[in-house]
C-alpha cells in the first residue's frame, strides 16, 4: 500500500528522544526550551511557545489575546474542525466565511462583504480572525493584516499546516499577533502529538507560558534551579497543555533537517505537477506568484463541468475506492465545517451558506506525499488516476 504520509525520521532522531530518557528531566524542560527556541530562529520572531497540539496553541493564543465569552471570532468554513472548536473552547463564537475555490484559504472579499454588512444588533463586531494556512499554502496575509487593521481585529494565524511557507519570503506564523503551529505526524516536521506558538508580543508569550503550566509563574525547571524549593504563584486559571522533553528533543532533531524535508516536498510536487497536469478532469494545487508552498498535503479537486457537488462527491468516493484498490492511500482535502453536525446544528447553517467550501468538501482529494516516496510510487498513482473513469 502507498501510504497518504509517512513521517521522516533517521537515527539522528531516535538518538534525540534517548537524551531524556537517560538525563530523567521528562516534561518541559531544556529540551523544550531548546525546540522553542530553533523553532522562533526559524520563523523569524522573538518567542515561541511549545504546547501539546495546535488545537491547545489556538485555544492558548485566543485566551491569552484576550478573547472569550460572547466575543466573535472569523474562521474560514474549509478547515479543519480544530480551528473552529478552539474558538469554542474559548467560549467565543466562530463566525464562517467562505473560501477562495483557487487556494482553498479564506476568501478576502467574502470577507469585505461580510464585515460591510454585519448587523451588530444580532452579533457583536468580530474581534479576531483565523486565517487558515491551509495544507501548507499561507492565506493572503498582506490584505488580511490590511482590513484586520481598519476593522480593529485580533489576527491568530492557523499555521498548522504551513511550517516553513512565506509569502515575499516573510514565514507562516510571523504576520499576526500569533501563529500556531502543528507537529502531529502528518505535518512537515512532527513530534508525535504538539504543537506551538510563535510571536513577537513579549508578554503575549508570557501570559502563555503562564497558562500552559496550570497558570504557575514559573516553571517547574526555573524553580528547580532555583534556590529555595518555594512552590510558584498562582494567579490565572492556567491548562496543563505543556509539552514533553522527549517530544522537544524530536522536535530539534526534525528541524535540522526541516529544508531538505520541505525541498524533498516540492521535488516530488514538481513531478506530480508534470505527470497529472494532463488529466482534464483533475485540478492540481495553485500557487500564486510570491508564495512558496511546503505542501504538508497535495490536494488536488476533482472538476466535472456542470456537475453539482453532492454528484461529485459520489465521483470522488469512486476514486478514493478505486486508488485503495490499486494499492494507493488517498484522503478529501478536509471538510466544509458548517456542514458538520455540531456546528450545522448549533449555529442553524445551511449547507448552501458557503458554496465554495462545500464544493470543497466534495471536490477535493489529497494523494500520497512524503519524503522518499520514489518516481516508481508517484507514476502508480498517475497510472492509477488515469484509469479512472469519472
Ligand atoms: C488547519 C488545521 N488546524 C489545526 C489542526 C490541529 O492540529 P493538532 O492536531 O496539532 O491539534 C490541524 C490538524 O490537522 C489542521 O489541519
Amino acid at each position: 500500500m502507498i501510504p497518504i504520509t509517512k513521517p521522516f525520521m533517521d537515527r539522528k532522531d531516535y538518538e534525540a528522544v534517548l537524551a531524556p530518557l537517560q538525563s530523567g528531566w521528562l516534561v518541559q524542560g531544556p529540551e523544550v526550551a531548546r525546540f522553542e527556541e530553533t523553532v522562533a530562529r526559524f520563523c523569524k520572531v522573538q518567542h515561541a511557545v511549545a504546547t501539546t497540539s495546535c488545537t491547545t496553541a489556538l485555544h492558548l493564543a485566543l485566551l491569552a489575546a484576550g478573547i472569550g465569552k460572547g466575543d466573535v471570532v472569523l474562521v474560514p468554513s474549509f478547515t479543519y474542525i480544530a480551528t473552529a472548536n478552539a474558538v469554542e473552547h474559548a467560549g467565543a463564537r466562530p463566525v464562517f466565511i467562505d473560501i477562495d475555490p483557487e487556494t482553498f484559504n479564506i476568501s478576502v472579499e467574502k470577507m469585505e462583504a461580510a464585515l460591510a454588512e454585519w448587523k451588530t444588533e444580532s452579533l457583536p463586531s468580530p474581534k479576531a480572525i483565523i486565517p487558515v494556512h491551509l495544507f501548507g499554502l499561507c492565506a493572503d496575509m498582506p490584505s488580511i493584516i490590511e482590513l484586520s487593521e481598519r476593522h480593529s481585529l485580533t489576527v491568530i494565524e492557523d499555521a498548522a499546516c504551513a511550517l516553513g511557507s512565506t509569502i515575499q519570503g516573510r514565514l507562516a506564523g510571523s504576520f499576526g499577533l500569533a501563529g500556531c503551529l502543528s507537529f502531529h505526524p502528518r505535518k512537515i516536521v512532527t513530534t508525535g502529538e504538539g504543537g506551538m506558538i510563535v510571536t513577537r508580543d513579549e508578554y503575549l508569550a508570557k501570559s502563555l507560558r503562564i497558562l500552559r503550566d496550570h497558570g504557575a509563574e514559573t516553571s517547574d525547571h526555573a524553580r528547580h534551579h532555583a534556590r529555595g524549593g518555594e512552590l510558584p504563584a498562582f494567579n490565572h486559571l492556567g491548562y496543563n497543555y505543556r509539552m514533553t522533553d522527549i517530544q522537544g528533543a524530536l522536535g530539534t532533531s526534525q528541524m535540522a533537517k526541516i529544508q531538505k524535508i520541505i525541498d524533498m516536498r516540492k521535488n516530488l510536487v514538481r513531478a506530480y505537477n508534470r505527470i497529472l497536469v494532463d488529466i482534464p478532469w483533475l485540478k492540481i494545487p495553485f500557487c500564486p506568484d510570491g508564495y512558496t508552498h511546503t505542501y504538508q498535503s497535495y490536494v488536488c479537486s476533482l472538476h466535472l463541468e456542470g456537475a453539482k457537488a453532492g454528484k461529485i462527491g459520489k465521483v470522488r468516493r469512486g476514486l478514493i475506492e478505486h486508488l485503495s484498490s490499486a494499492g494507493i492511500s488517498s484522503r478529501p482535502g478536509t471538510h466544509a465545517v458548517h456542514l458538520l453536525g455540531y456546528y450545522r446544528r448549533k449555529y442553524s447553517l445551511r449547507s448552501q451558506d458557503y458554496p465554495n467550501s462545500r464544493m470543497a468538501h466534495y471536490s477535493t482529494v489529497a494523494l500520497p506525499l512524503y519524503p522518499g516516496m520514489t518516481n516508481g510510487e508517484q507514476l502508480r498513482v498517475a497510472e492509477a488516476i488515469s484509469s479512472f473513469t469519472p
